[in-house]
């Protein structure tokens, strides 16, 4: 591996320094295209809300914003984040789980719909606010997901409102006033089965269309999360798009149909999808270690690779400018926690101090779950737009790693 778009990987990294984020604006942009096109032929209405929990540097929201999508956002922060781009209210729903009052009030006044993860949600919404749209989160009673930490529906997760509890959440909200409604469901990440979405998209139907049938309910929109995935790996096999689009396409119209649903938008909320293969975590060699195991030490972490250490992910790892695989290797940080190992057992070219390592499809939950555990400053970003790389973010430094804090040496 040589080049990520135009580009020459060590001349970024000379440039730029390492470690580093880089990202490859023309992936994103074909996995939008890609992910809208077979979609929007099926759905008279539909809409993608990119989620920013996958990667939240404003630079990728407003190349987001450019390809006309929408905002998914979990937190007041992420909300601030897409208005500052410039996405209105209306292109914007807020999910978010166990939501305060704090959250629930900022979120209502900035006219933003929200997708309310329980029936006590409701109430404390209504104590901020007197909402017109009402909007609930189902737990269908089942859930899939690439780990058991991404599984997000069925009993163990925390997410969502217990299908059985739904009618009464709905009832209530009309007797509350209520005039406009939507639904939501994400039942896990990362998934790369078609039918699945078809399975879990019939099951809430089933639920949810007696429901608003029953209490004379349109809904605006059903929306559908997140989850469509990416293989990880050389065995995995990718998703096909056409056909979850198509199999969901006839789940939709079906009970649109049977319940008399009107003509609900169908939304989506990819994070994965759209930016974990677009995204690369540029490395270099520290030290290589001959101990009971080869072990290759390199200038990134836990602290900015954190999906092996949290669920046993797995990133393919290649060296700049050389194939082949002569070794089996760990591949570590310099993080003091033994679950700081980035690659177990992967083959590898001869290695040496000095090369450049990279990380593939880390564009997804990689910054956006960086911390500063060690003392290890957030690394910097880079975009890859044709035959430029903007940096879209500086590396942290020491002063900003200590501007929080109130200590007397400090002022
Ligand atoms: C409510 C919601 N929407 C969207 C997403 C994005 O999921 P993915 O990156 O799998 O598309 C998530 C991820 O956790 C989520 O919780």
């Amino acid at each position: 591996m040589k080049s990520i778009g135009n580009l020459d990987i060590r001349e970024i990294a000379n440039k730029f320094g390492t470690p580093l984020y880089v990202y490859d604006k023309s992936r994103i942009v074909g996995n939008y295209n890609r992910l809208y096109e077979a979609f929007s032929k099926y759905f008279e209405k539909f809409k993608i809300h990119y989620s920013v929990k996958a990667n939240s540097n404003l630079h990728i929201l407003e190349i987001m914003k450019n390809l006309g999508a929408g905002i998914d956002c979990s937190s007041p922060f992420e909300l601030k984040l897409a208005l500052l781009v410039g996405f209105q209210p209306e292109e914007i729903v807020y999910t978010g789980n166990y939501e305060s009052f704090e959250d629930l009030e900022f979120v209502s006044q900035q006219n933003v719909r929200i997708n309310l993860d329980d029936i006590t949600s409701f109430w404390r919404l209504k104590k901020v606010s007197n909402p017109e749209f009402v909007s609930f989160r189902v737990n269908p009673g089942i859930g899939k997901g690439g780990f058991e930490g991404i599984t997000t529906g069925g009993a163990d997760a925390k997410f969502g409102v217990p299908y059985e509890l739904l009618h009464q959440a709905y009832l209530d909200a009309k007797a509350s006033g209520a005039t406009r409604f939507g639904i939501h469901i994400m039942t896990g990440s990362n998934i790369l089965e078609p039918y699945y979405f078809a399975e879990v998209l019939e099951k809430l139907m089933r639920i949810a269309g007696r429901i608003f049938k029953d209490l004379q309910i349109k809904p605006e929109y059903i929306d559908i999360g997140g989850g469509f995935g990416i293989p990880y790996t050389d065995d995995e096999i990718e998703l096909d798009i056409e056909t979850s689009a198509r199999l969901l396409a006839e789940v939709f119209k079906d009970f649109v149909e049977k319940y008399d649903l009107g003509t609900p938008e169908l939304k989506i909320e990819p994070g994965r999808f759209l930016v974990a293969n677009a995204g690369y975590l540029v490395t270099k060699v520290t030290a290589i270690k001959n101990g009971y195991k080869k072990f290759i030490g390199i200038d990134a972490g836990m602290n900015m690779l954190i999906r092996p250490a949290l669920y046993g992910a797995i990133h393919r790892v290649k060296i700049y400018g050389k194939d082949g695989a002569v070794q089996m290797a760990q591949v570590c940080g310099q993080i003091c926690e033994n679950s700081d190992i980035l690659a177990k057992n992967v083959p590898l070219p001869e290695v040496v101090e000095g090369d450049i390592l990279v990380f593939l499809d880390a564009g997804a939950y990689g910054f956006s779950m960086a911390s500063n555990y060690n003392g290890r400053p957030l690394p910097a970003e880079v975009l890859v737009d044709g035959n430029a790389a903007i940096e879209i973010r500086r590396r942290q430094t020491f002063e900003d790693y200590i501007s929080l804090i109130n200590y007397r040496k400090l002022v």
